[in-house]
């Protein structure tokens, strides 16, 4: 059985971006795959953060996971903090990498924008630790969305590098897993722009934990064109609203932006976006009512967590310990 990681991080309220791109795709893998997902509080603190809520949103993220369907019983979910492999095998890394390879990345030019000078040294080399979380488990397949394959073509050149200077084939190869019409869902304000939780604007995004009536208002709202909806995916090509939300609706239904748009090609924005929005409502009042349950019972979560540190960590240290005695360090 192949072994899944994929991870997220803690910082504010998972989006429905996080959720079609990702967390969804992760619980659907479960049947086939042996599967670790980590809430990334490692990466959490590249940019600032606030120290008196990272703990809560962490839980509250992991929470929300469980809800969505992860099983921490039968695979493993935990936090990057509790699993000193990450770190460790993350500055072996770092001395992998190369300064090229991570100026090439735009997920660092799009978060530090201009003031370059001002971000931190973690930001930089936040791909070389991203690496390490999987690679610290052999993990060779790994769902995210698509703003994510740099990243994992970074680390593979970072794998195939570290088993050419060591001289062993240590490393496997790693394959992204990138799934469904809705692996870039777009802010809901600009069809340029990806739904994100850094977004100024809480209208660009529908968050898990909305409550229906903001859902509905969000995307009765969202950014539209005057046309009528095509009838052909090919229709949708440069309207990238358009197509944004008919992918998540898509996306929701299990199908495609073809067989959506047989249904609503011809028909104006209004009665397609009632319907997505009852849609959105349907898939995820379930899940927001889930996770408050879950959090009523904070130890719980923790303890959950916990576990899956410490059988985490039991996989991940032998192959960190043998990583290190292949760079070459005394193991007294
Ligand atoms: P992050 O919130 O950046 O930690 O991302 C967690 C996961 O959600 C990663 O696999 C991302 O690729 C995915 N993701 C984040 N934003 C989006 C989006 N707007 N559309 C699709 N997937 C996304
Ligand atoms: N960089 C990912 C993001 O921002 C989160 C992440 C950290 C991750 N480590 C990972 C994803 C390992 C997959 C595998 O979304």
């Amino acid at each position: 059985m192949q072994r899944i990681f994929s991870g997220i991080q803690p910082t504010g309220v998972p989006h429905l971006g996080n959720y079609l791109g990702a967390i969804r795709n992760w619980a659907a893998l479960q049947t086939s795959h042996e599967c670790l997902y980590c809430v990334v509080d490692l990466h959490a603190i590249t940019a600032d953060h606030d120290p008196k809520t990272l703990a809560g949103s962490t839980r509250d993220l992991a929470a929300s996971l469980i809800a969505c369907g992860i099983d921490p019983a039968k695979h493993i979910l935990f936090n990057q903090s509790a699993v000193h492999a990450h770190v460790r095998l993350g500055w072996i890394f770092t001395c992998v990498a190369r300064m090229g390879w991570l100026n090439r990345m735009t997920q660092f030019k799009d978060k530090a924008g201009k003031d370059r000078e001002n971000v931190s040294t973690g930001l930089f080399t936040y791909p070389n630790l991203m690496a390490a979380d999987i690679l610290a488990y052999h993990a060779t397949r790994v769902p995210v969305g698509e703003d994510q394959k740099q990243h994992i073509e970074l680390a593979n050149d970072i794998a195939e590098k570290f088993n050419h200077d060591m001289g062993t084939d240590f490393f496997p190869h790693i394959e992204p897993m990138i799934m469904g019409p809705a692996a870039r869902v777009m802010s809901l304000r600009d069809g340029a722009k990806k739904m994100s939780k850094s977004d100024a604007s809480d209208q660009s995004r529908i968050n898990l934990t909305d409550d229906a009536e903001t859902i509905a208002l969000k995307i009765k709202r969202a950014k539209t064109d005057p046309e009528p909806l095509p009838s052909e995916a090919e229709g949708l090509e440069s309207r990238p609203e358009a197509r944004n939300l008919v992918g998540i609706y898509a996306a929701l239904m299990d199908t495609d932006h073809a067989h959506v748009l047989k249904q609503f090609g011809g028909q104006g924005f209004g009665a397609f976006k009632s319907q997505l929005a009852d849609l959105v409502v349907e898939k995820l009042a379930p899940i927001a009512s889930e996770t408050r349950r879950l959090l009523a019972d904070p130890a719980h979560v923790d303890s959950v967590l916990r576990d899956g540190a410490r059988r985490a960590a039991a996989l991940a240290n032998p192959i960190v310990d043998e990583a290190e005695r292949l760079v070459g360090f005394l193991k007294p």
